[in-house]
C-alpha cells in the first residue's frame, strides 16, 4: 500500500514526522498477511528557507522528500495554484492508496483538493490530520483551508473533542472522524529531551523562567500597521520586567522594515537598536532551539495555535493574540497569566501515540478496501497493535 504524506510549510514538519515513524513501526510489527505500507514523502516547497524548512528536516530526523515541488511563495491564489499544477502529475504517476495531509496551510488544501478530483479509480483515500479546528473567523486563511480540507478528505483525523462537535455541525458522517490526539505532542514527548542540550538558550545568555518568548506572523497582525503597533504597546510592560525573545518570521521582519517599526526591537546583529520597548530580535529557530526557548520561558506571547497547543502541553503560560486584541487586553492577559499559579490539564489522548494509532486505522480502512486475505484472522487485532 503506497501512502503519499504531504509536507509544506514550518507547522507542517513536526505535525507530519511522527506519521512516517509510526509507518516505520508498523512495517516492522505488522502481521505477516498484512501489506506493508510504503511512504512517498512529497514536499511542496511552500517554505524554503534553511531557516524555516531545513533546519526542521534535521531537527525530527526527516528522511529526504522523495518529491520536492519548489512551489515557493506567492499570493494566496498563486501559491494554491502553483502547489496544485505541481503536484497533480506526481499524484498521477505514484497512484498513492492514501494521501496525508496535515494542517491548515495552503498546501494541505491543495494537494487534497488535486487528489479529490482525480477520477473514482484513481482517487486516493484523502486522510486529514488536525481535522475539525475552527476559529469561527473566515478572514483567516487557514479558516477556509481547514473548512475546504475537511469537507473533500475520507478520514479526519481530530485532536480534541471541540474538533468532533465541529465536524458534526457541519454534516460530516460520524464514521469518516477519529478522535486519536495530536501529532505534534507526538513530536514534542520525542525532542523533548533533546531539546535541552540545544545552544540557543546558552548563546542567548538567558535564565531558566525569566525571559519571555514572543513569535507573531499571521498577515492580519503584521502587514497592517495599527494591528501591529496595538500588540507591540500591549508587550511593552512585559518588556520592561523581562526579556523578550522574538525569533522572527521572513514575513515579519519585512513588515517591521515596510512599517517603520525598528524602534521597538533590538537585534542579535545589531541590524535593530530601537529602545522603544526593547523586545530582542532573533533568526527563526529550529524544532529542537524553539522548543528549549518555550521549555524554560516565564510566558510565551504568539499569534500561533500550534504554539498555543505546544505550550498547554509543557505546562506554560501563554497568551494568545489575535488582530483585534487591544493592547490593554493584551496588558491585562499577560498580568493574569504571570500571576496564576494553576497549571492547565493535558488534553486527553495527547499521550505522544496519536501518530501510532493513525497509522494503525489507515492501514485498517485500506486493508477493507483491498483485502489481501478473505476474512480477518482473529488475532489481527495485531494489525492495529498501536492503535487506540
Ligand atoms: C504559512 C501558513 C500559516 C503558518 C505559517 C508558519 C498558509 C495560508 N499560512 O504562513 O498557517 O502558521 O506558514 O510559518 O499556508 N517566506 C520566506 N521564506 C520561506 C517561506 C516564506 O522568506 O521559507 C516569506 C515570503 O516573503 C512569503 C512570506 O514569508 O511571501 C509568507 O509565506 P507563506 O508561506 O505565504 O505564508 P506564512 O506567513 O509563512
Amino acid at each position: 500500500m503506497k501512502l503519499l504524506v504531504v509536507v509544506g510549510a514550518r507547522p507542517n514538519f513536526m505535525k507530519a514526522a511522527p506519521i512516517l515513524k509510526a509507518i516505520a513501526e508498523f512495517n516492522a510489527c505488522r502481521a505477516e498477511w498484512a501489506e506493508p505500507l510504503m511512504p512517498v514523502l512529497v514536499h511542496t516547497g511552500q517554505h524554503y528557507d534553511a531557516q524555516m524548512s531545513d533546519a526542521f528536516f534535521a531537527d525530527l530526523e526527516l528522511p529526504r522528500p522523495d518529491v520536492f515541488l519548489g512551489a515557493g511563495s506567492g499570493s494566496h491564489a498563486a501559491q494554491t495554484a502553483e502547489i496544485m499544477r505541481r503536484f497533480e502529475p506526481v499524484l498521477l504517476r505514484e497512484q498513492p492508496d492514501a494521501l496525508i495531509v496535515v494542517g491548515d496551510v495552503n498546501s494541505t488544501l491543495a494537494c487534497a483538493l488535486v487528489a479529490s478530483k482525480l477520477s473514482s479509480k484513481m482517487r486516493p483515500v484523502i486522510a486529514h490530520i488536525e481535522a475539525g479546528l475552527r476559529s469561527l473567523d473566515r478572514s483567516m486563511p487557514e479558516e477556509i483551508n481547514r473548512i475546504l480540507t475537511d469537507q473533500i478528505s475520507d478520514l479526519l483525523f481530530v485532536t480534541e473533542q471541540s474538533a468532533v462537535r465541529n465536524l458534526r455541525y457541519e454534516g460530516v458522517p460520524g464514521e469518516q472522524v477519529h478522535f486519536v490526539g495530536n501529532t505534534m505532542i507526538d513530536s514534542l514527548r520525542q525532542h523533548e529531551s533533546r531539546a535541552e542540550m540545544s545552544h540557543a538558550f546558552q548563546h542567548l545568555a538567558l535564565r531558566h523562567g525569566e525571559y519571555a518568548l514572543l513569535t507573531l506572523h499571521r498577515a492580519a497582525n503584521v502587514d497592517e500597521g495599527d494591528s501591529f503597533v496595538e500588540i507591540l504597546e500591549g508587550l511593552s510592560e512585559l518588556a520592561s520586567s523581562h526579556r523578550v525573545m522574538f525569533p522572527v518570521h521572513p514575513r515579519t521582519e519585512k513588515q517591521i522594515r515596510e512599517l517603520g517599526l525598528q524602534s521597538y526591537f533590538r537585534g542579535e546583529s545589531g541590524k535593530f537598536n530601537g529602545s522603544r520597548c526593547g523586545i530582542e530580535i532573533i533568526q527563526p529557530q529550529g524544532y529542537l532551539d524553539f522548543l528549549g526557548l518555550m521549555k524554560h520561558a516565564r510566558i510565551v506571547v504568539t499569534d500561533s495555535g500550534g504554539i498555543q497547543e505546544e505550550t498547554t502541553a509543557l505546562g506554560i503560560p501563554c497568551v494568545t493574540v489575535r488582530d483585534n486584541t487591544r493592547h490593554e487586553t493584551i496588558r491585562r492577559a499577560i498580568r493574569t497569566q504571570l500571576a496564576s499559579t494553576s497549571t492547565r490539564q493535558i488534553p486527553e489522548m495527547w499521550d505522544g501515540r496519536a501518530a501510532a494509532r493513525i497509522v494503525g486505522i489507515l492501514a485498517e480502512h485500506l486493508r477493507s478496501r483491498h483485502p489481501v486475505v478473505p476474512a480477518m484472522p482473529a488475532e489481527s487485532g495485531q494489525i492495529q497493535g498501536n492503535a487506540r
